[in-house]
């Protein structure tokens, strides 16, 4: 992985809440993820899928009160710990390997450009065509380590048939910021909390059978502590 002198503590500035890194990975290697965690973790994936409520609509008595929780439709697999079958196939194409190693993490504290937390929360997750996530924010405030703020960082990878799919967020409280991340190899890093979403993956023509995106997500707290302006 190559990477950048300019990205180094690029989530460091407080106003920067997200950054989209292209080319950090070399393109024929990361052209050959998305096929490979396809076919190895794919049949290993739990469907994650939290509609929208039918009440918030049919249940609201004044106009414009509509509230809408997160919602969503996407597959993971946690990478944590414990022995399932999807963790011994993400072992045996060398997925964890790559995750857990000095490197990754040395990649994730440089992109925070703050000391992070030893341990850290590993997913992989799926889109197939037409799953999204609604606008959410991930803020956790009853987790006293994660209540001022964490990183989470996207390593992304498409199957040939993915053609669109756009991170949106939000900036000086409007969602007027769009990134196209339906891309092989890209790196996000998200500075969370912040109001986000993700628009439905759309495929190419007679490809939504095999249209994939893939993303690797590291989750990783800070070592400061919380009144230290960790946010
Ligand atoms: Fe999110």
């Amino acid at each position: 992985m190559w990477f950048p002198t300019a990205a180094a503590g690029a989530l460091a500035n407080p106003r920067t809440r997200f950054v989209a890194l292209n080319g950090l990975l070399d393109a024929r290697q990361a052209a050959l993820a998305g096929p490979l965690l396809e076919a190895a973790i794919g049949p290993h994936l739990r469907l994650m899928a939290q509609p929208i409520p039918p009440e918030s609509i049919w249940e609201m008595s004044r106009n414009y009160s509509e509230m809408l929780p997160k919602v969503m439709r996407q597959r993971t697999l946690h990478l944590d710990a414990g022995q399932s079958a999807g963790r011994r196939a993400a072992e045996a194409i060398g997925l964890l390997a790559m995750l857990r190693s000095a490197s990754y993490r040395a990649f994730a504290a440089a992109l925070a450009g703050r000391p992070l937390k030893r341990k850290y929360g590993l997913q992989a997750i799926a889109y197939h065509p037409g799953d999204y996530a609604g606008p959410h924010n991930d803020h956790h405030p009853e987790e006293p380590e994660a209540r001022q703020g964490y990183l989470d960082l996207h390593i992304g990878f498409v199957t040939p048939g993915a053609r669109s799919q756009l991170l949106v967020y939000a900036k000086a409280g409007h969602f007027s910021e769009a990134v196209e991340v339906a891309r092989n190899g890209l790196v996000n890093a998200y500075r969370l909390p912040f109001w986000h979403y993700t628009t439905p993956l759309l495929a190419k023509p007679r490809q939504a059978e095999t249209a994939r995106r893939w993303i690797l997500l590291g989750t990783f707290l800070y070592q400061a502590a919380p009144d230290q302006g960790a946010r």
